[in-house]
């Protein structure tokens, strides 16, 4: 059943005869709009996450431009509203410390104005699962357009990745490998179009995760940012979300606890981050769904990983798309979905898959021949990580899957950089680096400082890949036996904070154990004797940050924005 205007949300501002809505009319014929752009037509809110400072989504001014000529078409009124922009590069000290924020405003913005339907412009990593959970808390017709990967990086006739070929060649410039103008070389064609990460970290995780819980259009994730079927792809998002207006198509219409299991299972297939476990927690929790980092781990392991791309792999995300993109991928899942959930589309994720195809088996590869059989990513507990911690193995060197060393901590981060290179450093390939003070509290915001740095005079003797365990996350373009997330973090007394120099640490992915080896006596000593910090804020959005954020298992939410999500007619106050 098609709605009718007046029983459009925008109505309330626009339709009634009042003084208030004469003010909202003569208001927007101040801007150059006469009665008839808008009269009874849906108003859609384009969440955009464009900045001067967000590289990422420096195509965004031109794609909106794109989004509302599809509104236009489909006969719709177009009203942009901007954003905070969550830019991962330049934000400090880590824009996981906004995410919420974005996420509030969102909601907000949608709360606020007389929007009908939402268009939500994002990419570069936190935006999306920001974008979405406060969408979703407002559950208004929404479609997601993703900002789409940059082009490869070029070096010397070879590709870069984002991310992990920064990592991999600093390492080398600290080996003394490469030279000064070799890294300058790389920094000049590591990043050169529009568009987020081109390698399977977070940005390509989380926009791959939103198509297949249905809020993009099919297909729509993989474009690399500057292809013409990218702009393309965002005129059609405006046409479909009029559409979705006048269906009434929300996301707590056709998301389902199975649709968020479909998505895991993409993203375990992709190899994807292991952001997106914070992330998908927290966008399940605002859908009403309890998702938990046990799932992962038991999607994981019946999950292969059958994208051949960058950290796990080979390829950078414009092969992907080149070789079929996400809608080849998941056809090659096919019996680990569940293709009966409904999508955006008005049709169930089988029928968007139709037509779709593989075109080059070595970047996506078939379920007989993956490029890791399970286990993209594995969730471990033990006495060190009571409430869990987080790994990737598919992206370590298999020799420290089973490993036992002694540690080396570090206190917090400076900590770890005034000391971590010093050659007299008691450091060898067998120790276990530890970062205490780098949680959603101790940080604060949960920085991605997780892939700890190799000691330099390791680097030189060849050692690539070591044991390391934090409270903090890791860029999804980051590799190494890392153990992140660890939770309760360090800052909030979890175990952590209690290991010592010299105390030997045990990780066992296959018994999915991570264990500090000292008697549950000795614990209790130390625990005994642990001293609170000092809290990181003392005022402003740092203390509200501080008073309800989350522990990393439970999606790193502000306890007050879950569980209950507020249907858009009931329960807002009224507009006057
Ligand atoms: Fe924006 Fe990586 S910096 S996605």
């Amino acid at each position: 059943m098609k709605k009718k205007p007046e029983e459009l949300r925008s109505h309330r501002w626009y339709g009634v005869k009042d003084l208030r809505s004469f003010g909202h009319r003569s208001r927007t014929a101040q801007m150059g709009y006469h009665r008839s752009d808008y009269a009874g037509k849906p108003v859609i809110a384009i969440i955009n996450t464009w900045s001067d400072i967000n590289p990422c989504h420096s195509h965004f001014k031109q794609r909106v431009e794109e989004v509302k000529r599809g509104i236009w078409q489909a006969g719709g009124f177009p009203v942009e509203m901007p954003a905070i922009s969550l830019s991962e590069p330049f934000q400090k000290p880590t824009t996981m410390l906004y995410r919420n924020l974005l996420a509030m405003e969102t909601e907000e913005l949608l709360r606020s104005y007389p929007a009908d339907g939402c268009v939500l412009m994002g990419g570069c990593d936190k935006t999306t699962p920001a974008l979405v959970m406060g969408a979703l808390s407002m559950n208004l017709p929404t479609l997601f357009m993703p900002a789409g990967p940059m082009l490869r990086g070029d070096y010397k006739g070879g590709f870069l990745g984002s991310g992990s070929d920064t990592w991999k060649y600093w390492a080398e410039l600290r080996a003394g490998n490469i030279t000064e103008q070799d890294w300058q070389e790389v920094e000049d064609g590591i990043a050169r179009s529009p568009g987020h990460c081109m390698t399977m970290g977070t940005a390509s995780t989380m926009t791959s995760a939103v198509e297949v819980l249905g809020l993009t259009l099919s297909g729509a994730a993989s474009i690399p940012a500057p292809d013409s079927r990218h702009a393309q792809m965002a005129t059609l998002t405006g046409k479909r979300i009029v559409e979705m207006v006048w269906d009434d198509v929300k996301p707590l219409d056709f998301l389902t606890p199975t649709s968020f299991d479909n998505a895991v299972t993409a993203v375990l297939a992709l190899g994807g981050s292991t952001n997106s476990i914070v992330h998908l927690i927290a966008m399940a929790k605002r859908a009403g769904f309890n998702l938990t980092i046990d799932r992962f781990d038991e999607l994981a392991r019946r999950t292969p990983v059958i994208a051949n791309l960058r950290p796990s792999g080979k390829f950078l995300m414009e092969d992907f798309f080149y070789a079929g993109g996400l809608r080849g991928l998941l056809t090659q899942l096919g019996s680990l979905l569940d293709l009966t959930q409904r999508t955006c589309e008005s049709r169930t994720l089988g029928d968007s898959l139709v037509g779709a195809k593989v075109y080059n088996d070595d970047v996506i590869r078939p379920l007989n021949n993956p490029l890791v059989s399970k286990d993209g990513l594995a969730v471990l507990r033990g006495n060190l990580a009571p409430d869990g911690a987080i790994i990737k193995p598919a992206a370590m060197e298999p020799h420290l899957r089973k490993h036992t060393g002694k540690a080396v901590v570090f206190k917090d981060y400076n900590d770890m950089a005034a000391r971590i290179d010093l050659p007299e450093l008691e450091v060898d390939a067998n120790s276990v680096i530890v970062l205490q003070s780098a949680g959603p509290q101790g940080a604060p915001g949960m920085p991605e400082w997780g892939q700890l740095p190799i000691p330099q005079k390791l680097l030189k003797q060849g050692v690539r890949d070591m044991v390391r365990v934090s409270d903090a996350r890791m860029s999804g373009t980051s590799y190494g036996a890392c153990v992140l997330h660890v939770a309760p973090e360090s800052h909030v007394g979890g175990p952590l904070a209690l290991v010592q120099d010299g105390d030997e640490i045990c990780l066992d992915i296959e018994a999915r154990r991570i264990d500090l080896l000292i008697s549950d006596t000795e614990m209790a000593r130390r625990r005994a004797a642990w001293k609170a910090p000092e809290p990181k804020f003392k005022r402003g959005y740092g203390t509200l940050y501080l008073k309800h954020i989350q522990q990393a298992d439970k999606g790193c939410d502000f306890d007050f924005l879950e569980p209950e999500p507020v249907a858009p007619n009931s329960g807002e106050p009224e507009i006057h």
